[in-house]
């Protein structure tokens, strides 16, 4: 009997496989899917603090003007009592997964401000999220911001939310960090219980046409997978908090890496939403199977067998292979 469990942010999974933020967790049906095709957990799609802020900025516009305006008239609009906002759709999604979900659940939080972070970080604690996921986006424009401001931001909204909330927090990090090993270990002494590795960024395009800005959602590419496995690999056996791969996973394979370089957990986003659902269970097939071909009894086992701490050439992992891939590459086009 092959035992896949894993342990994540100091909770026991039934295996690795986590069902990354998508359009997918949001809703009820797919995660049942999910979670009857075994998936571990589930991750909430974001709860933006930008858009809960823009719409409470619109509903108080309108409720001003409805204010200035005569009752009697027809233009009138009361708010409707059963109006409502984002943040109580979303409390209410994450109720309804609670109560007919038996796999742990993941709210994911992308906030703005100080306050917000605290304050809908509470709402969800409270709503029964099982861990709390942050998704930082931020792009650093401004030439006059140092880097060391930048991360100091990401350690400021954890030091001051790990005060106030009580289940295990994680970050999802973008690898635009000079050192993310550093940035990782700021992270742990600053309260985090784990780290997701990498969050990707939508890169807007330019229309040659309009020449306006077009945004892209692009699914991965399984390449971008190979990022995230150096990084897991480098950072295991150095730090002491949960580490998670996001980022081109649809493969056994790549979930395999993932496992050996060092990853408690493989969250699953691009490859749920081209192949559904159900796709889960194939991989756990096929990852007993690796693992029953390889006499290893269980995933504890394989987990970080092949990271940098424990490869038997950690060099691999750094800059000493550059000049050789490039040599190899240069002398098969010879031969070519
Ligand atoms: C349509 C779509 C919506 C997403 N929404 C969120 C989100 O709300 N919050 C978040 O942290 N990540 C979000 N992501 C990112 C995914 O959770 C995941 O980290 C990323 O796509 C990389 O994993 P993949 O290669 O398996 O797709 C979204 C991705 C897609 C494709």
């Amino acid at each position: 009997m092959i035992d896949l469990s894993t342990r994540y942010l100091g909770i026991d999974f039934k295996n690795p496989l986590i069902a990354s933020s998508s359009p997918l967790t949001a809703n009820l049906e797919d995660c049942k899917k999910l979670q009857d095709s075994g998936i571990a957990a589930i991750v909430l799609p974001s709860l933006f603090e930008e858009s809960v802020q823009q719409e409470q900025k619109q509903l108080e516009k309108f409720v001003h003007s409805q204010a200035l305006g005569n009752f009697e008239a027809d233009s009138y609009h009361p708010v409707p009592d059963n109006y409502k906002s984002e943040i109580d759709n979303y409390l209410e999604h994450l109720h309804q997964l609670k109560s007919n979900l038996d796999i742990p659940v993941i709210a994911s939080l992308n906030g703005i401000s100080n306050s917000g972070w605290i304050e809908y970080g509470k709402e969800l604690m409270d709503a029964g999220a099982d861990a709390l996921e942050l998704n930082v986006y931020y792009i650093a424009a401004d030439p006059g911001q140092t880097g060391a401001d930048v991360e100091q931001r990401y350690l400021d909204l954890l030091n001051n939310l790990h005060k106030h909330i009580n289940i295990p927090v994680t970050m999802k990090l973008s690898s635009q960090f000079s050192s993310v090993s550093n940035m990782v270990s700021k992270l742990q002494a600053n309260g985090a219980e784990g780290v997701v590795l990498f969050n990707r960024f939508y890169q807007p395009d330019i229309d040659l046409d309009t020449l306006k800005l077009s945004p892209q959602l692009n699914l991965s590419d399984p390449m971008e997978s190979l990022l995230r496995i150096r990084w897991i690999a480098l950072i295991r056996g150095r730090v002491d908090l949960s580490l998670a791969a996001t980022g081109g996973f649809h493969t056994v394979e790549s979930v395999l890496k993932a496992l050996l370089a060092g990853a408690d957990a493989i969250y699953l986003c691009s490859v749920l939403l081209t192949k559904g659902p159900e796709f889960c269970t194939e991989l756990l097939t096929q990852l007993k199977n690796w693992l029953t071909e390889h006499e290893y009894e269980s995933v504890e086992q394989m987990k970080g067998s092949v990271s940098q701490f424990c490869a038997i050439d950690p060099a691999a992992y750094e800059h000493s292979n550059y000049k050789d891939v490039i040599k190899n590459y240069c002398s098969k086009k010879e031969h070519t």
